[in-house]
């Protein structure tokens, strides 16, 4: 693999990616979705890439993947680096992936180069980063950060299963969940493509992410009445999926007029639908939507959240339907990258000779969680064409490679200096 005399194997680092990449659901590129056999077999192939590259693995309380190399002073606390291997249903490659091989990859550079950190050091998968059947994401790093609440451990999936009893099945241990939480991190660090196309427009190396956006998401339930699909009147008839379709329009309108105003960043998505009895021949009883909305400012995310509030159950109203509830399923607040953890991944692309810039991440992380309890930052890669959560997701090696190596350099910072306030 050509391109600069990097300290990271280049090479190692791609072929670990593309190894983990084929493990998917066939025929659905790439699927590994949080708790599944797929992703169990993902985890298997991490933890002895652990293992093999001399890291002491283990699974804590919350379902995390972590490999630990102790460091010469382990008062100085845990310098954590990862991301998670969970995917989006045809997600792409690299989203999460990388940033754990990545985190791997420094670790076998140091330990390559005979290389022992004052810090400890940790290579993490985090558990359940994505939106999933369950209905909360970040699932390992919520742990990690004392925020996975016992009603979230009692959220289940449409078969049954409960967080609690998936997270008892991929090792974990719900009811030591408080274990899991972290008071000894001294920094954060994440690597993570990009997902959006300010670097490769701008012809940029490195991100440097300042903030986090906030993510909201909330379930709608809307009722009609089932009826037959022929005998009834268009009149006469209360469509559930007509409520539906109506919401969705109007918070594709709301959200594209707040996204307008000098608020900051926002975006707000229906990406599920369900419809029962979902048949040809009934009008829709009922429709359940998911709103994932993001806000870079809280107040923001306050104002469409009132919205929703108060003007949806009009707009399905007028189609016939009633907006029977409003659930919040998980509101995590904006995350702030530490400055001078920022500062010192700027410093640490500058002397390799990278190209960066500050930047806003559009995407939920579980970085955002880690700022909870300790300095965070990330570093973004470029992404082609923007695209992510999907299979055409993807970055070049030669970028792939200068993110890790910049990851390694920040970490070597990290540890010489106390200095991250
Ligand atoms: O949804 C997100 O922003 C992230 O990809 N989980
Ligand atoms: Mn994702
Ligand atoms: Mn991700």
């Amino acid at each position: 693999m050509s391109g600069r005399n990097l300290p990271i194997d280049a090479r190692r680092l791609w072929d670990d990616v593309m190894e983990l990449a084929a493990v998917t659901e066939p025929g659905r590129p790439y699927t590994r979705s949080a708790f599944t056999p797929r992703f169990l077999e993902g985890r298997a192939f991490l933890a002895h890439k652990f293992a093999a590259a001399g890291l002491q693995v283990r699974i804590d309380a919350g379902g995390n993947l972590i490999g630990r190399r102790p460091g010469r002073s382990p008062a100085k606390g845990v310098i954590c680096i990862g991301s998670h291997s969970d995917t989006v249903p045809g997600g792409g490659r690299f989203d999460g992936a990388a940033g754990v091989i990545a985190a791997l990859e420094v670790a076998r550079a140091l330990a390559e180069r005979g290389h022992q950190l004052e810090h400890d050091l940790e290579v993490i998968d985090c558990l359940a980063e994505e939106a999933n059947v369950y209905g909360v994401s970040c699932i390992g790093s919520r742990a990690m950060a004392g925020r996975l609440t016992p009603e979230m451990l009692a959220y289940t999936e449409p078969g049954g299963e409960s967080v609690a009893r998936a997270i008892t099945r991929v090792g974990g241990d719900p009811d030591r969940i408080a274990e899991a939480r972290r008071g000894d991190v001294a920094a954060f660090l994440e690597l993570h493509i990009e997902q959006g196309r300010v670097l490769e427009s701008e012809n940029l190396d490195i991100g440097i992410v300042r903030a986090i956006v906030g993510i909201l998401r909330i379930a709608l339930t809307i009722e009609g009445r089932a009826d037959h699909a022929g005998a009834t009147p268009m009149d006469l008839r209360s469509d559930a999926l007509c409520g539906a379709a109506e919401a969705i329009l109007a918070v594709r309108a709301h959200a594209a007029m707040t996204a307008m105003e000098p608020t900051g960043y926002f975006a707000a998505t229906i990406g599920v639908i369900e419809v029962a009895p979902n048949a040809a021949n009934v009008v829709p009883a009922s429709a359940r939507l998911v709103i994932d909305a993001r806000a870079e400012r809280r107040e923001t995310m306050q104002r469409f959240a009132l919205w929703v509030e108060q003007d949806l159950p009009r707009v399905v109203a007028g189609a016939g339907a009633r907006l029977e509830r409003i659930v919040v399923l998980s509101d995590s607040p904006h995350a702030d990258a530490n400055a001078g953890l920022c500062e010192v991944v700027a410093e640490a692309a500058r002397s390799l000779g990278f190209s960066s810039r500050e930047m806003t991440s559009g995407a939920g992380h579980d970085a955002a969680m880690f700022s909870r309890i300790a300095p965070m930052a990330m570093i973004f890669t470029p992404c082609r064409d923007g695209r992510s959560h999907c299979a055409e997701e993807w970055v070049e090696p030669e970028q792939l490679a200068a993110g890790a190596a910049v990851l390694h350099e920040a970490v070597l910072r990290i540890d010489r200096s106390t200095k991250t306030s």
